[in-house]
């Protein structure tokens, strides 16, 4: 395979080898790939269908473009693609023996590391993805108060792909109405709709699971007020830590918002794309999936894969490098280093309220407004075709230790010469700009358009 450097602007990409074998992924595989978020309807028409291989924050297509890449895989690359201490550390586990029939010593290992490292954690329990320790940390809930409601914040995206979330969306085929009966919400910095909550099903409430902050902090001390009426009504408070572990601090959200959380899930940047999540908490709780309870037996995380050596491995590996390379200031370091180049061209180029960097700069994502100044997915699409032409593949800003400075450079340079296409769109209409259909909400219930 040829390898095409980062194009100048003006150049037109090639998406050929994409394009061929794009057909082929959907004949064999529903959507053509295994996350939604990854999907066709999630990227503009002139995009790379497929990465081939990436080192550091650069990624190839199958076409030999190379892009700067952010989202990172979907937050999970925290520190870069092919990070050789963590795939080092993966191979030797991997020569070791994968899966045994007695637990391996590393399971321990990644246990204490984590119980010493994250406040809540007592006991934890690994996994292989968020949505099943999101799921574990509601059945063990329901089983510990012996309560039946399970709420989680309405204003936050995503919990778990299992029933007990996804049929209260709008993507809820195959799932009964009653798996959802027993599920409620209340708004995120509204502490009035926690209290009509616990009054709406007093005594009934298991847990409240929710992000401790995504694009909007916290105000007015809402998630300690939160866990204050979890503790008074005998609920548990669930923090999902899936996005913000490892990222936004290596203690997690928890610590930095000082909370206490009976149960909290990470996944994503524990072991930098290597599959690994973990349910972690108060061991009172966590013991009733163990052998020292007397108490009825919670079928607690029992999957075949869920110690595979070589990823507890790379987690360990991660989580070191994390300690020692100060990564998480970097991530927000080089956040900031964008957020104020982006910050600037917005203002020069009086597209404030159209175009917009939303959240912390180490999980920076941007909002898209049409001429209104209302959310638009076809600026959206407009924006990211723009900046994929320029060798920047960002469906999010999300970035990694792996982000140099010159990278950060060239992402803002790219993004100046998008918004000033952005801004003619905004000018003369953007499907005068636009090359295709622009992007769709992941979780829809139709495929309006279908993609063949
Ligand atoms: C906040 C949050 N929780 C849970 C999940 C589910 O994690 P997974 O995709 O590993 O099942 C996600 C996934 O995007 C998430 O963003």
């Amino acid at each position: 395979m040829s390898e095409k450097p980062i194009r100048a602007a003006t150049q037109a990409l090639g998406f050929e080898g994409s394009n061929r074998l794009r057909e082929r992924a959907h004949d064999l595989i529903p959507g053509g790939c295994h996350t939604y978020a990854k999907g066709d309807d999630q990227f503009p028409e002139q995009a790379p269908a497929f990465i081939v291989r990436g080192k550091g924050c650069h990624v190839w297509d199958p076409d030999g473009n190379e892009f700067i890449e952010y989202g990172m895989g979907l937050r999970a690359v925290t520190l870069g693609h092919a990070f050789e201490p963590v795939d080092d550390a993966a191979i030797r586990a991997m020569r070791l023996g994968n899966n045994f029939t007695r637990p391996s010593l590393i399971e321990s290992e990644l246990a204490e590391l984590l119980v010493d490292l994250i406040p809540c954690a007592e006991q934890v329990k690994f996994a292989k993805d968020g949505s099943t320790v999101m799921t574990a940390a509601a059945k063990l809930a329901r089983a510990y108060t012996g309560r039946p409601f399970v709420a989680f914040c309405a204003d936050h995206p995503f919990f778990s792909i299992n029933d007990w979330f996804i049929g209260n969306t709008e993507m809820a085929a195959g799932i009964p109405p009653e798996a959802t009966q027993l599920t409620a919400t209340f708004r995120y910095n509204d502490i009035a709709s926690v209290e009509a909550l616990f009054d709406r099903h007093p005594g009934r409430i298991a847990c409240l699971i929710m992000e401790a902050e995504r694009t909007t902090p916290p105000k007015d001390g809402f998630l300690l007020k939160v866990q204050e009426l979890c503790r008074k009504n005998g609920a548990l408070f669930v923090l999902d830590e899936m996005i913000t572990g490892f990222r936004w601090h290596l203690k997690g959200a928890q610590y930095i918002h000082g909370l206490d959380p009976d149960l909290a899930g990470f996944g994503k940047a524990l072991a930098n794309g290597f599959s690994v999540s973990a349910l972690a908490g108060k061991r009172e709780i966590m013991e009733l999936g163990g052998l020292r309870t007397k108490k009825e037996k919670v079928f607690l995380l029992s999957t075949t894969h869920g110690a595979e050596s070589c990823a507890l491995a790379a987690a360990i590996a991660s989580v070191n490098a994390y300690k020692d390379l100060g990564v998480v200031d970097v991530l927000y370091r080089q956040g900031q280093r964008l957020a104020n180049g982006i910050g600037k061209i917005v203002a020069s180029l009086g597209l404030t309220g159209h175009f917009a960097l939303e959240g912390p700069p180490c999980a920076l994502i941007y909002a898209t407004r049409d001429q209104e100044k209302r959310p638009s997915q076809a600026f959206r699409t407009l924006f990211m075709q723009e900046i994929i032409r320029r060798g920047i593949l960002g469906p999010s800003f999300v970035d990694s230790y792996s982000h140099s400075d010159d990278d950060i450079d060239r992402t803002i340079d790219a993004v100046g010469e998008a918004l000033v296409i952005y801004k003619q769109a905004l000018e003369h209409g953007v499907e005068k700009f636009l090359q295709g259909r622009p992007v769709k909400p992941a979780i829809r219930r139709y495929n309006d358009q279908v993609f063949d």
